[in-house]
C-alpha cells in the first residue's frame, strides 16, 4: 500500500501527440513515469532513454507491471476499450484521454470494468479541466448569481486541416469533429449546466468532399433544471475564434500572426500516406518543443447567462458582468495548465476522491456527441438517457428518474 504523499507511479500507452500535449504537466513532484507500452521501438527507447522506466511492446505486459498503479491511455479513439478494460481488470486506476471510446456499448463496457476493477477511471484531459471552466462552475455553486439560463459556445478553428491518419476522417471510426474535438466542448457545456442533458436538436456539416466527415455542427441542448445552451464548432473554419480569446490559443499560448494559414499550407499536394506520415512528426520523441503556454487552455469562447450575472470564460480567468459592475475574477496559472488534470488523478489514486469526469460522465459525454450526429440524420431530437451529474460513477440518468 503506498503511502499518500508517495508520487503516483504511472504507465502510459500510446506515445503519440496527446502524450506530447498533456507530458509537461506529467513533470511533477506527485508523479513519477515508470512504464510505458508503445508499438515501435524508436518510441520505446525514447522513453526509456528519458524516464529510465521501463518501455513494454504490449499493453498486456504493462497491465502485468507491478510498479505501476495507474496508466494514461492516449492510444486512438477506437483502441480505448480494449487498452481500458484490460487495465481495469488487472486493477489499475485509468486516467484515458477524449472520448471515452467511441460507441456507446464499448463505454458501458468501461465503465462496468472500472467499477469491477474497483479502480478509479477518469476521462481526460479535456477542457473542461481548464481552471476558469472550474472557476465558473465554483462562481455558479455559490449561488450569489442565480441560476444558469443559457450557455452559448462556440469554436471556429481549421481542425479539419491539421494532419490526419485516413480513419480519423472516417465518422464511423471515430473520425470527425465530433468525437475529438465535439466532446470537449459538450465537457464543458454539461458541466456548467449541471451535466444531464434532457434532449438535443442539431444540423452538421461535412462540407469538403476530400475529407468526407463531419466538420462542423450546431447543437440546441436542453438540460434537467431548465437551462438550455448552444454548441457550434467548425473545423473548416477561416476565421479564427482564438481572436476573439485575447489571441490566445487552444494549448494557452499566444498565436503568432504569422502562424495563420499553416495548416492547410502544411498539406497542399500531400496524398494520404505523406499526411499519416506528416501527423507522425508531431508526436513523442519526434516532435520539436511546444509553445511555452503563459495562460489557461481554453476551447473558445464561452458565454454562462445567469440570473443576475454573466459570465465570459478567458484563458486567464472570468469576466463576470452583474447589475450594476462588470469585475474580473482571475484564474492563477500555476505550474502547467493540465496541472488539473494530475490534481484529479493524485486525488484517485491517492484518497479515492472522483473527479467530475469519471467514466459515467465520459459515457454522458459521448452520448451526447452521437445524439447531435443521430439528430443531424434524423431532423428530429433526440433524447438522452445516459446523463448524469459531475463526479457520478455507475447509474444512468434514467434510471435515476425512475427507479
Ligand atoms: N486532450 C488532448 O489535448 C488531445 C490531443 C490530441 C489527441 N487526444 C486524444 O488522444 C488519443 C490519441 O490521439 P493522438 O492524436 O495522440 O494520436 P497519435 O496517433 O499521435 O498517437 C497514438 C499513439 O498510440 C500508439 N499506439 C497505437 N497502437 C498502440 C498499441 N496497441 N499499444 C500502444 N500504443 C499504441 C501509436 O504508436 C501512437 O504513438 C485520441 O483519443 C485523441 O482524441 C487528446
Amino acid at each position: 500500500m503506498s503511502s499518500i504523499s508517495e508520487p503516483v507511479r504511472l504507465g502510459v500507452v500510446g506515445l503519440g501527440r496527446a502524450f506530447m500535449l498533456t507530458l509537461p504537466a506529467f513533470r511533477d513532484p506527485r508523479l513519477r513515469l515508470v512504464a510505458a507500452a508503445a508499438p515501435r521501438p524508436e518510441s520505446r527507447a525514447a522513453f526509456e532513454a528519458e524516464f529510465g522506466g521501463r518501455a513494454h511492446a504490449t499493453v498486456e505486459a504493462l497491465a502485468a507491471d507491478p510498479e505501476v498503479e495507474a496508466v494514461y491511455v492516449a492510444t486512438p479513439h477506437q483502441m480505448h476499450a480494449e487498452h481500458v478494460q484490460l487495465l481495469a481488470r488487472a486493477g489499475k486506476h485509468v486516467l484515458v484521454d477524449k472520448p471515452l471510446a467511441v460507441s456507446l456499448e464499448d463505454a458501458d463496457r468501461m465503465v462496468a470494468a472500472a467499477a469491477a476493477g474497483g479502480v478509479q477511471l477518469i476521462v481526460g484531459p479535456s477542457h473542461s479541466f481548464d481552471a476558469p471552466v472550474a472557476l465558473a462552475r465554483r462562481l455558479i455553486d455559490s449561488g450569489a448569481l442565480g441560476r444558469v439560463r443559457m450557455v452559448q459556445a462556440f469554436n471556429y478553428t481549421d481542425f479539419l486541416y491539421r494532419p490526419r491518419r485516413p480513419e480519423e476522417l472516417r465518422t464511423e471510426e471515430g473520425g470527425g469533429v465530433l468525437f475529438s474535438q465535439g466532446v470537449h466542448q459538450v465537457d464543458i457545456v454539461r458541466l456548467l449546466c449541471g451535466g444531464e442533458a434532457l434532449q438535443v436538436s442539431a444540423m452538421t456539416g461535412a462540407w469538403d468532399p476530400a475529407r468526407p466527415t463531419e466538420g462542423a455542427y450546431s447543437a440546441l441542448v436542453s438540460f434537467r433544471g431548465g437551462a438550455f445552451a448552444s454548441l457550434t464548432y467548425s473545423g473548416y473554419a477561416h476565421f479564427d475564434s482564438d481572436i476573439w480569446m485575447d489571441g490566445v490559443g487552444e494549448l494557452g499560448a499566444k498565436k503568432a500572426p504569422e502562424a495563420y494559414g499553416r495548416a492547410r499550407r502544411a498539406l497542399e499536394g500531400l496524398d494520404a500516406s505523406a499526411e499519416a506520415a506528416l501527423k507522425s512528426t508531431r508526436t513523442y520523441g519526434t516532435a520539436g518543443a511546444l509553445p511555452e503556454p503563459g495562460h489557461h487552455e481554453h476551447f473558445g469562447p464561452v458565454l454562462v447567462l445567469c440570473d443576475r450575472a454573466d459570465l465570459r470564460l478567458t484563458p486567464d480567468g472570468v469576466e463576470i458582468s452583474g447589475d450594476f459592475e462588470r469585475r474580473f475574477e482571475p484564474a492563477p496559472l500555476i505550474g502547467h495548465p493540465r496541472r488539473t488534470v494530475v490534481d484529479a488523478l493524485v486525488a484517485a489514486v491517492r484518497e479515492g476522491r472522483a473527479p467530475a469526469q469519471t467514466g459515467a460522465w465520459g459515457r454522458a459525454s459521448l452520448e451526447l456527441c452521437h445524439a447531435i450526429l443521430r439528430s443531424a440524420d434524423t431532423g428530429a431530437p433526440v433524447p438522452l438517457t445516459r446523463q448524469c451529474r459531475p463526479g457520478a460513477t455507475g447509474t444512468p440518468m434514467h434510471e435515476e428518474i425512475h427507479p
